[in-house]
């Protein structure tokens, strides 16, 4: 424990259920065993309209990509549910909307200016540009560059990936900002502002999801490194002292998030980083990794970053950012416990984590691929989608009296093209949890529908007075 020891219970995290196991800094990165390949993924994103290559039709932009109709559906849903986890089931964390761009000292104050840099080599064969650390050598221990196989390179030059702009008519120093790297800085400058006006006691935190720019030099596997992304991030401050017990509580709670909306334990894990790896700022911090169809790779970042972000800005801004503690009669600085997770990344790892290509029967007897997602209900983008049996006059009318009834409720999706067997397979692609069919029997004889399962395949007939509620019943839309 650092400085200032004997906290009081009000000081304390809630105990924990169990202590979740760590893996040490230079463990195996193997890459996963999944159903989906990163090129599965990537081709049935782009088929289904998930995610696409951002301007596309002049060729696209590296490391940017565009989310369409589902893929925004499923990118709120995750965010819904770090919302609802970090912030609506809690009384001691608030939201905050920081704008991106902030005044340049901010960045100064941060470490950003001088130290958000990664480095960077050039192929001295095609003058390709790379990140040094990603160089992987080939069997016979020689580093070979990826685009022509040249094996001379640039001594490492370090490269800022915070991108610039100007404000206001005049390019020159005076008009420069950074557009956000982190959204985190947003919520130390106003750590005062929001204390005061929340009336919140330490400790408590200030959560924030937004936007946030890197200029990365290698952006790579699909979603996963892209120089615009978002995060989803929490900054909680602590008295000095109890840093410790309060950075082993946001790991076991970030864990249980991950695994409370489906994801296989067993292709998470929570890494402890190395000395020499920790963040300038940081005590310590541990990855909660995914074991990717690429390799282990890091879903979140849970820092102790002690009190350097409020003292850097204190420093820089002369203005005096410490909590007067009345409780204790005390002024401190406080530390922050700061569960950094990204949006794209997670929901990228959702996506895998759901994929499966499984055997199902057809209808003339035999088997068939079918590709499933199996999303966690709250998170899937289409919740119940609505199928007449056909486009018959006769049906159409229940059909779209029910797709109106449900869509107050839940996200719905009407869909009248093509063989039933087809539309199934088309919304088992997408993780709809439940498909409701408008069948003669529904309007010629017993006021009822088709309710199919995806997980299971089992169908069930339900009157049509009582498909809200039954649906209500068995969709699970939240994971606790
Ligand atoms: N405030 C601390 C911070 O930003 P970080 O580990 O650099 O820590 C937090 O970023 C999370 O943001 C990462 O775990 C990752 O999920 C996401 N992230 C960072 N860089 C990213 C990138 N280039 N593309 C997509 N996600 C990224």
């Amino acid at each position: 424990m650092s400085e200032l020891a004997d906290p009081s219970p009000r000081d304390l995290p809630p105990a924990v259920d169990g202590a979740v196991g760590h893996v040490a800094p230079d463990a195996d990165t193997a890459a996963g065993e999944h159903d989906a390949s990163m090129e599965r993924i990537v081709e049935l994103c782009k088929r289904r309209g998930l995610i696409f290559p951002s301007s596309e039709i002049y060729g696209g932009l590296r490391g940017a990509w565009d989310f369409g109709p589902l893929g925004v559906a499923l990118k709120d849903n995750v965010k819904a549910a770090w919302k609802r986890s970090m912030v609506q089931l809690r009384d001691d964390v608030v939201p905050l909307d920081a704008s991106i761009l902030m005044h340049p000292r901010v960045w100064e104050a941060s470490g950003h200016v001088a130290g958000f840099t990664d480095p960077l080599v050039e192929c001295r064969s095609c003058n390709q540009r790379f990140r040094a650390d990603h160089l992987e050598p080939n069997a016979a221990g020689e580093v070979v560059c990826p685009n022509c196989s040249g094996r001379e390179f640039t001594e490492p030059k370090a490269f800022n990936l915070m991108f610039r702009t100007f404000v206001g008519p005049t390019e020159d120093t005076s008009s420069l900002v950074w557009m956000r790297p982190e959204t985190a800085q947003g919520m130390f400058v106003d750590f005062a502002h929001v204390q005061l006006t929340s009336r919140q006691k330490v400790p408590f935190g200030i959560a924030q999801v937004g936007k946030s720019f890197r200029n990365e030099i290698t952006p790579r596997n699909f979603i996963f490194r892209v120089r615009e992304f978002e995060q989803m991030e929490m900054e909680f401050f602590v008295r000095p002292g109890t840093d410790e017990q309060w950075h082993d509580y946001w790991i076991a709670q970030r864990w249980q998030w991950y695994v409370d909306l489906g994801m296989r334990p067993g292709n998470l894990r929570i890494r402890d980083h190395a000395k020499q790896e920790l963040s300038h700022y940081s005590k310590a911090t541990v990855d909660v990794e995914y074991r990717f169809p690429f390799a282990w790779s890091e879903l979140e970042g849970i820092a102790n970053r002690t009190d350097f972000d409020l003292r850097q800005h204190s420093e820089f801004s002369g203005k005096d950012l410490s909590y007067y503690d009345a409780e204790r009669d005390e002024r401190y600085l406080p530390y922050v416990i700061e569960p950094a997770a990204g949006v794209d990344r997670t929901m990228l790892a959702f996506l895998v984590d759901a994929y499966r290509e499984e055997q199902a029967p057809t209808a003339k007897g035999g088997t068939d691929k079918r590709v499933v997602l199996r999303l966690h209900h709250a998170l899937a983008p289409v919740k119940v989608a609505v199928l007449p049996l056909s486009r018959n006059a006769a049906l159409v009318p229940t059909a779209r009296r029910l797709n109106d009834l449900l869509k107050p409720r839940f996200d719905t999706q009407y869909d009248d093209a093509g063989a039933i067997g087809r539309r199934y397979r088309r919304q088992d692609e997408v993780g709809t949890p439940f498909c409701v069919t408008v069948d003669f029997q529904t309007v010629e004889s017993d006021d009822a529908v088709t309710v199919r399962d995806r997980d299971t395949m089992t169908q069930e007939r339900v009157g049509l007075d009582r498909v809200p509620d039954y649906l209500s019943e068995r969709l699970r839309l939240s994971s606790r």
